[in-house]
């Protein structure tokens, strides 16, 4: 049996499905109830409290574990995660980690990630490490205004990055659950081009059939916008990425063509996929 965390979102949802498609026994947690695949079975459970993931972990053989940014801001200790999964017989650990650990390692949420890679690699457990860079998926932060306004109000609108489909990010952690040849993986996971915000709003236009207007914010104006959902400081973090991507953070990767053999998708395919969201 495979558990699955984060089973419900961007990368979770696909990897449930995939893992299920391939005969696999898989528990999804998270920890609102949600619908699952047929067959799947579906925990209720909150990775702040690693002893209320007993009853997903017990008899599972391997885990993909994913933490959302605010585990590491409340100060818990994801590392008690791991100590779970080795305590209720897992062996082989897939952690959904992030590509800032290597190519801007300083900050609160990459040192504490980096922090939980470190304890990975030294568990004694089988692992692999998912390093993706920014996901198609935040584009779903326009889904209202473009159903509303058909308008993406957002910075940087020519300043672009290899963001990478959540589907690929899925089909890597499954490869790397069944197969024993990326043990010890560490793959850092790009798309196949530098897309900027700009041309995201032209190809989910060209998917809906209907122009979008694409509004430049200034960085003080979208700094405001994000600080009503997240903490300032890490506004100003995610702003300086956004704004000043460093060489390593536009270099397309050739890890998902090593792990599936065949390119990642481009964005414009996320889009086609999505596209209910945004009509
Ligand atoms: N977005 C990016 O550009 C980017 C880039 C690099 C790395 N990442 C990493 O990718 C991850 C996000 O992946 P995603 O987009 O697939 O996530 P997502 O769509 O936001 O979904 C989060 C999933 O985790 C569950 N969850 C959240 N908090 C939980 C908790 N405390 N206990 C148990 N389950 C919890 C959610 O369900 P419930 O809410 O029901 O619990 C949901 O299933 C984060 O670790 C982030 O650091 C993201």
């Amino acid at each position: 049996m495979i558990v699955v965390t984060g089973a419900t979102g961007n990368v979770g949802r696909p990897l449930t499905r995939a893992l299920a498609e391939a005969g696999e026994q898989v528990t999804a947690v998270s920890r609102h109830a949600a619908a699952v695949p047929d067959g799947v079975r579906h925990v209720t459970a909150d990775l702040a409290e690693p002893a209320g993931l007993e009853p997903a972990l017990a008899g599972a053989k391997a885990l993909f574990l994913l933490l959302s940014g605010d585990l590491h801001a409340a100060g818990a200790s994801p590392a008690d995660i791991i100590g779970a999964a080795r305590a209720g017989g897992v062996r082989r650990v897939v952690l959904l980690s992030t590509q800032g650990v290597a190519t801007r390692p300083f900050g609160e949420t990459r040192i504490a990630m980096r922090a939980l890679e470190d304890v990975l690699r030294e568990s004694g457990l089988e692992w692999a490490i998912l390093r993706p860079g920014g996901f198609a998926s935040n584009a779903l932060w326009w889904a209202e205004s473009i159903r509303t306004q058909r308008v993406v109000a957002a910075p940087f609108g020519d300043v672009g990055v290899p963001i990478i489909d959540p589907a690929d990010i899925a089909e890597v952690a499954a490869a790397c659950l069944l197969d024993d040849r990326h043990t010890g993986g560490v793959y850092e996971l790009t798309g196949p081009e530098v897309i900027t915000p700009r041309g995201q709003a032209e190809a989910i236009a060209a998917a809906l059939g209907s122009p979008v207007r694409f509004h430049d914010l200034t960085r003080d104006e979208a700094k405001a916008a994000m600080a009503r959902s997240m903490p300032a400081e890490l506004a100003e973090d995610t702003l300086t990425i956004l704004g000043s991507p460093n060489p390593a953070e536009l270099r397309v990767s050739p890890d998902v063509r090593r792990v599936l053999g065949r390119a990642p998708r481009p964005f414009a395919d996320w889009a086609a996929r999505n596209i209910a969201a945004f009509r």
